[in-house]
């Protein structure tokens, strides 16, 4: 089985971008602990990361074909990617998005998510633990497929 994992911009610089808000642990932290957490379930994880929407788009587009579910933090372009959102609503695998802060309790702009609608869920407030648990609940959804 092959989930997808797409980080948005600004996320390359976790580790040492405000850490009061995203914490220490960087995006290859993250990646590895995915990696890890699912090749104990026999999943293989395509990861990318990007700071540009068109490029995150392009992913979407390439491997939704390819791949059973898609885990995706669209960080800024949460807030106001229409491009992004309509990617998304256009497939028909299990899409969860997380966060690691939680944006309702953040700066007003940051309340609303245009992408989240589009969705089968939204994870937000957990920190690297929000990825963690977005896994699940791919895998949780990709199970619950097969009854
Ligand atoms: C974020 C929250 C967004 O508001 C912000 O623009 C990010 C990261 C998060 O993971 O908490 O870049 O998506």
């Amino acid at each position: 089985m092959k989930i997808m994992v797409i980080h948005g911009p600004n996320l390359n610089m976790l580790g040492e971008r405000e850490p009061d808000v995203y914490g220490t642990v960087t995006l290859e932290d993250i990646d590895n602990m995915l990696k890890k957490n699912a090749a104990e379930k026999d999943i293989h994880l395509i990861i990318k990361q990007s700071n540009f929407e068109g490029e995150i788009i392009n992913w979407i587009q390439q491997f939704s074909s390819s791949v059973e579910g898609i885990i995706i933090n669209p960080a800024a372009f949460t807030h106001y990617s229409v491009a992004i959102r309509d990617a998304l609503s256009n497939l028909s695998i299990p899409v969860v998005e997380v966060h690691l802060s939680n944006i309702c309790a953040r700066e007003d702009f940051r309340h609303r998510s245009v992408t989240a609608p589009v969705v089968q869920g939204q994870i937000s407030g957990f920190g690297f633990q929000s990825y963690l648990l977005g896994l699940e609940a791919v895998i949780h959804l990709l199970e619950g497929k097969e009854d």
